[in-house]
């Protein structure tokens, strides 16, 4: 018997960083992109781990305890009562390039919380899963807002505001988003903490930068959901610029951001925690070809067409 689990990728659309203080942020599913879990039996008392593209083989004894995924476990099994451990063979494969914006770490988080909760009789609400996998977030990330493992796990576009509950939002016509990585890995927890370290210094001076960004999501949403999704390229140029200020950015970034808006897409942005990662820009069914060729020539090391819808 075994038992899988697939959770997708995802971007964030506007807001990120701001997102961290309490303003709105968009972020959409990227079903192209996911992380896989198939749990199995064990002849072999333990549970045993294979992530071949980490390349770990572990029993998860062997492993600390703060490892990403022996946290997911163990998290897991106290919260479920579950002790003695069950003899499992777990295998992990993901598609979603690592610290690079796309969610890898909580994709992988709400894979293996639902294939082992489910496999072991206890299959859990959304709800939980989320809970779960942002006890998870906050491990490795500090302050996470909690946006990745919402959007993550309800695999739906999201208008996320921190503490509030879920709310999703359907496009008015389906759009064309290309997603371009930078192939320079970026851990999010260092832009996050230095955004923090610019807050600290001048509260009042970031807080208008963060309420301007969150006026730029809201605007987006309504914009998204009006259909009138041409309009969307300007609030991704405003929100870039934004994210330039606080130093998020990179010159990889900003190269294959102004390589896009040279082919023709509507707008584009860094997206995520910056610094590295990937950026997104807007484009039509007639330009996605284009601005995809142009994005590989300016340097991009991986191109994701995605339809919002
Ligand atoms: O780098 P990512 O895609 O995991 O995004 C992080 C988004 C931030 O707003 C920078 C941080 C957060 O927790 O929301």
């Amino acid at each position: 018997m075994f038992y899988k689990a697939s959770a997708p990728g995802k971007v964030i659309l506007f807001g990120e960083h701001a997102v961290v203080y309490g303003q709105p942020a968009l972020a959409v599913p990227v079903m192209q992109v996911h992380a896989d879990v198939q749990v199995s039996d064990s002849p072999r008392p333990g549970i045993w781990i294979e992530a071949p593209d980490i390349d770990l083989h572990a029993e998860l004894n062997t492993l600390s305890s703060d490892h990403p995924l022996a946290a997911v476990i163990h998290n897991l099994f106290f919260a479920l009562s579950i002790d003695p451990f069950p003899s499992l063979h777990l295998n992990i494969d993901s598609t979603i390039p690592v610290a690079s914006g796309l969610g890898s770490g909580a994709a992988v988080s709400v894979a293996l919380i639902r294939a082992l909760s489910t496999y072991i009789g206890h299959p859990l609400s959304d709800e939980r899963v989320n809970d779960l996998a942002f006890e998870i977030e906050k491990l490795h990330h500090g302050t996470p807002s909690g946006i990745d493992n919402t959007v993550i796990t309800y695999a739906r576009p999201v208008y996320f505001v921190k503490g509030r509950p879920l709310e999703t939002f359907k496009a008015g016509e389906p759009f064309f988003i290309i997603i371009g990585d930078t192939g320079v890995a970026a851990p999010t927890k260092e832009a996050v903490g230095d955004v923090r370290k610019l807050w600290m210094e001048d509260k009042g001076k970031w807080e208008k930068v963060f309420s301007k960004i969150g006026e730029i999501a809201n605007q987006a949403r309504s914009t998204i959901e009006k259909g009138k999704t041409k309009e969307l390229g300007e609030l991704m140029d405003q929100n870039h610029a934004l994210l330039q200020e606080m130093a998020v950015s990179s010159p990889e970034l900003d190269k294959l951001i102004q390589a896009a808006r040279n082919a023709g897409a509507l707008g584009a942005k860094l997206s995520g925690g910056g610094r590295g990662g990937n950026m997104i820009a807007l484009v039509t069914a007639e330009t996605k070809k284009t601005v995809a060729k142009s994005l590989t020539e300016a340097g991009a090391t991986h191109v994701i067409i995605t339809k919002v819808e």
